[in-house]
Formats: structure tokens, sequence, C-alpha cells
């Protein structure tokens, strides 16, 4: 609603348009709002409002008695796929922070003040001049270019430009298909299944990158040593063609069945229970036990060991773990333990996996299960 009156320079000499008010803008006469002219309105009006923010308040205490009640961890807390407890958390807070913006709503519209403004400002537009010097800059720009005279090239950059649109599209093919049960076992479980008729023997662990076989003898109290299955080496043995155990199968299988072995004093272990409720007494093998190296935070590698407390520390955000307590989380963001791999050992003394890990490896996720092991 301004009006250019004048011009002036500025410090450039350039000439400004000066936008002044403009007396009647023409608008609709004000229509006052019932709050703006009846005292009761306005007090109902308030009343809403500090209803919003009183019931606001109310659901953050709801979400810090349900944060503090509801256990995260209960299955039978269990509604349409989410635990109570994430259910409780997210309705509280985020009616919580409805409530305030309704609150804000209903004030602005019913009790702020209703009166129609003036906003001095300059104009947009840019001046006749530099209007038409843009435009030739730009005529001129196409006739160097030639696009008008060559349809061909004109045609062929807007066809190749809109195609690039396209792979956007296309790799939201790669969200899928979902992994199905994928998640939940590794080639730790190939060790003693029976394959072509052959019961192939239990899975030994091997060195990183070195693939030889771990003899439980070769470990001193407080090695830590990184690990894999020996079927990345062997896979014969295990019933498995070298296809199964190179290019990428090798790198996904690699990224779930990483190990971390740590010998410390078998006193020192306190076994927790598996996932059918049994004891992990039998889990390790003269104070050996074995842990997946991915963290359960969100998957970096972890190997910082205080070898002291029998703590793993993982570098990306100080999840630290007690691999003598069943791989509890004993400080950081991660949410669950790190899984544990059964041990034993074979007719040679050598380390193998009793079986495969008996819960998924790596970050949470929605569907995985989690159980109470102490
Ligand atoms: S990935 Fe390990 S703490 Fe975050």
């Amino acid at each position: 609603m301004t009006d250019v009156h004048d011009t002036h320079a500025d410090a450039t000499g350039a000439e400004l348009a000066v936008a002044e008010p403009i007396a009647d803008p023409g608008l609709p006469e004000h229509q006052w709002r019932p709050t703006d002219v009846d005292e009761k309105a306005e007090k109902r009006a308030e009343r809403q409002v500090a209803g919003f923010f009183a019931a606001s308040a109310a659901f953050t205490i709801l979400f810090l008695v349900a944060y503090f009640t509801l256990d995260i961890e209960d299955d039978w807390t269990i509604i349409a796929g989410f635990g109570a407890s994430t259910m409780a958390l997210g309705f509280s807070l985020g009616l919580a922070l409805m409530c305030i913006g309704v609150g804000i709503i209903h004030w602005a519209r019913k009790l702020m003040a209703d009166v129609e403004l003036v906003e001095m400002r300059h104009p947009a537009r840019s001046s006749d001049e530099d209007r038409e010097a843009s435009l030739e800059a730009l005529n001129a720009g196409l006739a160097e270019s030639g696009i008008g005279r060559r349809p061909l090239v004109r045609n062929s950059l807007l066809g190749a430009v809109g195609l690039l649109g396209l792979p956007a599209v296309v790799m939201l093919r790669d969200l899928g298909p979902l992994p199905g049960d994928k998640l939940e076992h590794t080639i730790w479980g190939q060790g003693g299944k029976t394959v072509d008729g052959r019961k192939v023997p239990l899975m030994r662990v091997s060195r990183d990158a070195i693939g030889t076989p771990i003899l439980a003898s070769d470990l001193e109290i407080g090695d830590l040593v990184n690990a894999q299955p020996d079927v990345f080496w062997n896979p014969e043995r295990y019933g498995m063609d070298e296809a199964d155990v190179e290019g990428v199968n090798l790198q996904v299988e690699k990224a779930k069945s990483s190990l971390i072995l740590l010998r410390m004093d078998p006193a020192d272990i306190k076994p927790g229970k598996a996932a059918d409720g049994s004891s992990r007494e039998n889990w390790s093998v003269n104070g050996i036990v074995a842990y997946s190296k991915i963290c359960t935070h969100v998957g970096c590698p972890i190997s910082l060991n205080e070898r002291t407390t029998h703590h793993l520390l993982c570098p990306c955000h100080q999840s630290t773990f007690d691999l003598a307590d069943s791989g509890k989380v004993v400080f950081g963001p991660a949410g669950r333990p790190l899984p544990q791999l059964p041990l034993a050992v074979d007719d040679e003394g050598y380390l193998v996996a009793q079986s495969d890990f008996d819960e998924p490896v790596g970050p949470s996720y929605w569907e995985r299960d989690y159980y109470d092991r102490w």
C-alpha cells in the first residue's frame, strides 16, 4: 500500500524511488471481532488460550510419567508394532507441542491487535533503464549462442536436461525390497548345517584379514582379537562355493559377522541369559568371549578396549559395553547390548561358534525383537 511520489539519489548518485504511505488504501471498513467489543467474549477467548497452554503442560507431565514408568523392553506393551513406551512418549510430546501451537494461533486470532498497518518499503521493480539493459544482454546472449537458429541443438539440450530428472525417480527402487529375515542371520550359522547330505563342521573363528584359525590356547588374558568366520577362507569346508564368499556377498557377510574376541579371567564373567531363557554359562572358553563388532547404536565397528574393566568403547558416539556382563550398555546412546556369539573348541583345540548369534546384530530397527537377559 505505497505510492511513488518522489525520487532521491543514493550514496552512489543513483536515483531511488521514495515510497510514501497512501492515506486511504481502499480497504473495506474494519470489522471488529466479538473479542474486541465484548468483554465476556474476550475473557472467554483468554480462558480458551490458557486452557490450551494448561493442556500442553499436562501432556508434558504425562510424557515425563511415561518416560519413567513404561519399560521400553517389555514385550507385552507392544501396540500395533510399536512399544507402549514409544507410543506414549510420541503422543504426549506431540500433543504438548500441538497445544502450544493451537493456543498461540487462537491468541493471535482472537486477542492480539487487529488493525491494518501501512508498511513503508521501496518498490521492488527495477528501473526501466535496468530492465531494458537486462533484456538487451539476454537477447545478445541468445543471439550469440545461436539457440534460436539451431533447433537441433536446442531440442537435444531440452531432452537431455528433461531426462536428468529420471535418475532421481528410478533410484527410489533402491529403497526396496524389504530385507525379510536377512538381518536376523549371519554366516556363523552355516557351521554345523547339513549340506548335500553332509554335516559340515562348526564354524572356526579366524583372525581378521589373515584368516588363521585361532587356537583357544593362543590367547593370553587381556588379549583382544578381531575375528571373522573361517568360511571366508575355506568355503568348501562348510559346504559353500567360492562365489558365495566373494565380491558383494563377501562384503555383506563380513559386515554382519565381524567379531571381537577378548580373553579375561573366567571368574570375572557374569553369564546372562540367552534368547530362549537358558544361561550363557557355556558360551565362553577359558575366559574367552566373543561379541559382534558392530555397535548396536548406528553400526560403527568397535574395538577400543579398556583392559582392566573389560569395557569396549565405540569411537563414534562413545557407547560403552561391558564384555564381562553379556555386552550390557554401561554408557552412551546404544539401546541394546552387543550380541554375543556362543563359543566352544573343536577336537583340534580351535575356537568354533556353537551356532549363529541368537539375536540380530547391528543397529536397532522397529521389527527387531528384544528379550530381557538379566
Ligand atoms: S555407532 Fe557406536 S555409539 Fe554410535
